[in-house]
C-alpha cells in the first residue's frame, strides 16, 4: 500500500481520554494486557470463572488439530441457565432483564429475570412437547419481540442448535437456510410492526416450507407468536400457537448441561460465493468470550447500566451483545421493535430519554442517517443519562465519530469503535473505555488475549505506518468451529491464505498508524488499485464525508482504459446542502468534492466521476452494495438487486447523470 493511501486518516490527530471517574471505576484495567500476554488460557480460564458450569473443564484449549479449536475440554454447561436460572437462584429475580418496547407507541412489555426464566422454561417444555430433541435444529423467523429472545434460550436451554434467520429476507433466502441446516421446527410470528404498519412474516414461512418440501425436506411443526393479529393461512397439520402451546406449558425445566462444544447456533452469513454460509458457533467458548467481552468492552454494572444494542436479532450482533453476552452478565437491556423514525424521526432518543439508557450500541450506517437529519432533533432530547457509546460493523469515518459522540453523547461518553466479525462470534478489536485513549476511527488495539496483526502478501507483519491484511494469530473462545457441513470450506475460506503462518484470514485491509495502532479499511475486496496504487474505498468515503456537503457516500473501483481501476464516488448531499445548492448539488459541485478528496487524501484518490444519488443501495443490514454501483460506473446492466432493502433505489441511481471532475 504506498503511502499516499495511508496519509487520509494518519493526519487525524485528535484524542479523547477516558473520562476519570469510568477510568477509575473500570471492569478491566491496563493490566489485563500484560496478564493476558504472559498467560492467555489463564486469561481465558479467569473470564470462564464468571460463568457457572456444571462441570469444569479439564483443558483451556485443544489446538492440537489446526484450525479445529475445542475450547474448555470436558467442560459442561448449559448456556440459558447461565443467562436467566442463575440469577434468579442469586436473588435477582427482580430486576427487568427486558426493557421491550414495540413500534406502535402503546405497545410495551418489561420482563423481569425471573419472568423470563418462566418464559424459557415453559418453551423448552413446549419445543420438547413438539418433537425437538438435542441436536435438532430450529429456525427462527421473527421480529425484535420478546418471544425470539425466549425462543433462542429455549432452544439452547434443550440443546437444540438454532439458526435465526433475518425477517427482512425473503421466502426463498428462509428455505435455502432451513434446507442447509435441515431445520425441523420452525418459530415465527404472524407478523411484526415497520413503519406504523403490520408487516406479515407467516406466509413467507409458508412458501419456504413448500420450497424445501419440494427439495425433499419437510418441517415437522411452526411455532407461530400472534402480534400483529393479522390473518394467516393455516395447516393443522403443521401450524401451532404460542399463545396454545408455550403459554400453557409448565413454568418447570430441569436444564441439562451440555459439552462445552455443542453446537449452539448456526448463522448464515454471506461470502465471495452466492452461498450463504452457515457459521457454526458452540456452547462453552462462545458463552465465555461473548459475556466476557460485554463486560470489558462496554464496561457493564449490571447493577446500574440500562444496555441498549440497535441491531437485529437475526445478526450476530443481535445474538452476541442482545441476547447471550448482556444476559449472562445479568444485564438490564432495551429491546426494540421497529424503525428509528416512527412514528417520527426522534424515536430511538426518546427511547433512551424514556430508559435512561446508559449504554448504547449500533452502527454507523444509523449515525450518518442521523447526522444527515441534523443535530435539532437529538438535541431535543434528554440523552444526559449516556456514559458510552458503541459502535460496529463497519469502519466509523471520524466525522461521524466526532458526530457520535459530541451530539449524542454530550461530548462526554467514550466511543468503542468495535471490530468482529459473524465468524469471530465477539468482540476482537477495541478500545478499552477505561484505559484506552480513542482515536476518531480507529479501533486501536486487540483486546487483552487477541492476537492481530497486519501482514503483506506473504504474511509478514508490516511497519508502523503501513497496511496490509488484517489476520488473527491465535485461537480466541468465541471463534467459529467450521461451516455447518462444509469443513473444507472452512479450511479454504479462512487459513488457506496464510496457511504456513497458521493466521486466520479476516478478509479486511488495515493498517497500523505511526503508534502500531488498527484502522480498518474495509473489505480487501473493495480495495481498489489505480494506477499501481492501492487505494481503499473506505478512505475515500471517509474523505468526502469529512466536506460539510456531505451526508454519505459509496466508492467503487470501475474499469478504466488508461489507469486500472478509476475512482466513482456516489455522493448524498446533508438536506442543509441542498437547501442552498439544490437538489443535485449544482454544476460546480463534482469539482468542489473532488478537489476536497485532493486536499484530503491526494491526487491519487481524486474522483474520476461523481455522482449525487438521492439513495445509496443497501442490504437490510445497512451494508452498502458496491457490486451494483459497479455496475452503473461501468455502464453494465445493473446485476441481481434481490436483497437490496429497496429495489427501486438502482434506477433512481441509474438515471442519474455522472459528472466528470475533468478541470
Ligand atoms: C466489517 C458484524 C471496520 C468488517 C459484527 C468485517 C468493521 C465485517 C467493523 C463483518 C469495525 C465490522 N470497523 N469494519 N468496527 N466491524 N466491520 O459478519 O469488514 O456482519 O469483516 O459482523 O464488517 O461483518 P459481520
Amino acid at each position: 500500500m504506498s503511502e499516499e493511501t495511508l496519509s487520509n486518516l494518519l493526519h487525524e490527530n485528535r484524542r479523547f481520554e477516558p473520562p476519570a471517574d469510568l477510568a477509575a471505576a473500570a471492569n478491566v484495567k491496563a493490566d489485563a494486557y500484560a496478564a493476558a500476554e504472559a498467560d492467555p488460557e489463564g486469561f481465558w480460564a479467569q473470564a470462564a470463572e464468571r460463568l457457572t458450569w456444571d462441570q469444569k473443564w479439564d483443558r483451556v484449549l485443544d489446538w492440537d488439530n489446526p484450525p479445529f479449536a475445542k475450547w474448555f475440554v470436558g467442560g459442561r454447561i448449559n448456556a440459558a441457565y447461565n443467562c436467566v436460572d442463575r440469577h434468579v437462584e442469586a436473588g435477582r429475580g427482580d430486576r427487568v432483564a427486558i426493557h421491550w418496547v414495540g413500534e406502535p407507541l402503546e405497545d410495551a412489555r418489561d420482563l423481569t429475570y425471573a419472568e423470563l426464566k418462566d418464559e424459557v422454561c415453559k418453551a423448552a417444555n413446549a419445543l420438547t412437547e413438539l418433537g425437538v430433541r438435542t441436536g435438532d435444529r430450529v429456525a427462527i423467523y421473527m421480529p425484535m419481540i420478546p418471544e425470539a429472545v425466549i425462543a433462542m434460550l429455549a432452544c439452547a436451554r434443550i440443546g437444540a442448535p438454532h439458526t435465526v434467520v433475518f425477517g427482512g429476507f425473503s421466502a426463498e433466502a428462509l428455505a435455502s437456510r432451513i434446507e442447509d441446516c435441515e431445520a425441523k421446527v420452525v418459530v415465527t410470528s404472524d407478523g411484526g410492526y415497520r413503519r406504523g404498519a403490520p408487516s406479515p412474516l407467516k406466509p413467507a414461512v409458508d412458501e419456504a416450507r413448500a420450497i424445501s418440501a419440494k427439495s425433499g425436506h419437510a418441517v415437522e411443526k411452526v411455532l407461530v407468536v400472534r402480534r400483529t393479529g393479522q390473518d394467516v393461512d393455516w395447516d393443522d397439520a403443521v401450524d401451532v400457537w404460542w399463545h396454545d402451546t408455550v403459554d400453557t406449558a409448565s413454568a418447570e425445566h430441569t436444564p441439562e448441561a451440555f459439552d462445552a462444544e455443542h453446537p449452539l447456533f448456526v448463522m448464515y452469513t454471506s461470502g465471495t460465493t452466492g452461498k450463504p454460509k452457515g457459521i457454526l458457533h458452540t456452547t462453552g467458548g462462545y458463552l465465555v468470550g461473548t459475556s466476557w467481552t460485554h463486560y470489558e468492552v462496554f464496561d457493564l454494572k449490571p447493577e446500574t447500566d440500562v444496555y441498549w444494542c440497535s441491531a437485529d436479532i437475526g445478526w450476530i450482533t443481535g445474538h452476541s451483545y442482545i441476547v447471550y453476552g448482556p444476559l449472562a452478565n445479568g444485564a438490564t437491556e432495551v429491546l426494540y421493535e421497529g424503525t428509528p423514525d416512527f412514528p417520527e424521526r426522534g424515536r430511538w432518543w426518546d427511547i433512551i430519554e424514556q430508559h435512561k439508557v446508559t449504554i448504547f450500541y449500533t452502527a454507523p450506517t444509523a449515525i450518518r442517517s442521523f447526522m444527515k437529519q441534523g443535530r435539532e432533533i437529538p438535541d431535543s432530547k434528554d440523552l444526559s443519562s449516556l456514559r458510552l457509546l458503541g459502535s460496529v460493523g463497519e469502519p466509523i469515518n471520524p466525522e461521524a465519530y466526532i458526530w457520535y459522540r459530541e451530539v449524542i453523547g454530550g461530548g462526554r461518553t467514550p466511543v468503542v469503535d468495535t471490530w468482529w466479525q459473524t465468524e469471530t462470534g465477539m468482540i476482537l478489536i477495541s478500545p478499552l473505555p477505561g484505559v484506552t485513549a480513542g482515536k476518531p476511527g480507529s479501533a486501536m488495539k486487540p483486546l487483552p488475549g487477541v492476537g492481530a496483526e497486519v501482514v503483506n502478501d506473504e504474511g509478514v507483519p508490516v511497519p508502523n505506518g503501513h497496511g496490509g491484511y488484517l489476520v488473527l494469530t491465535q485461537p480466541w473462545p468465541a471463534m467459529l468451529r467450521t461451516i455447518w457441513g462444509d469443513d473444507q470450506r472452512y479450511v479454504d475460506t479462512y487459513w488457506a491464505r496464510f496457511k504456513d503462518q497458521g493466521y486466520y484470514f479476516a478478509g479486511d485491509g488495515a493498517k497500523k498508524d505511526e503508534d502500531g495502532d488498527l484502522w480498518l479499511l474495509g473489505r480487501v475486496d473493495d480495495v481498489m488499485n489505480v494506477s499501481g496504487h492501492r487505494l481503499s474505498t473506505t478512505e475515500i468515503e471517509s474523505a468526502l464525508v469529512s466536506h460539510p456537503y456531505v451526508a454519505e457516500s459509496a466508492v467503487v473501483g470501475a474499469t478504466d482504459p488508461d489507469t486500472g481501476q478509476a475512482v466513482v464516488a456516489y455522493v448524498i448531499l446533508r438536506e442543509e446542502a441542498t437547501k442552498t445548492l439544490g437538489e443535485d448539488g449544482g454544476e460546480g459541485i463534482a469539482k468542489v468534492l473532488s478537489d476536497h478528496v485532493r486536499k484530503e487524501i491526494g491526487p491519487i484518490a481524486k474522483p474520476r466521476q461523481i455522482m449525487i444519488v438521492p439513495e445509496l443501495p443497501k442490504t437490510r443490514s445497512g451494508k452498502i452494495m458496491r457490486r451494483l454501483l459497479r455496475d452503473v460506473a461501468e455502464h453494465r446492466e445493473v446485476g441481481d438487486v434481490t436483497t437490496l432493502a429497496d429495489s427501486t433505489i438502482m434506477d433512481l441511481i441509474s438515471a442519474g447523470q455522472a459528472r466528470s471532475t475533468d478541470d
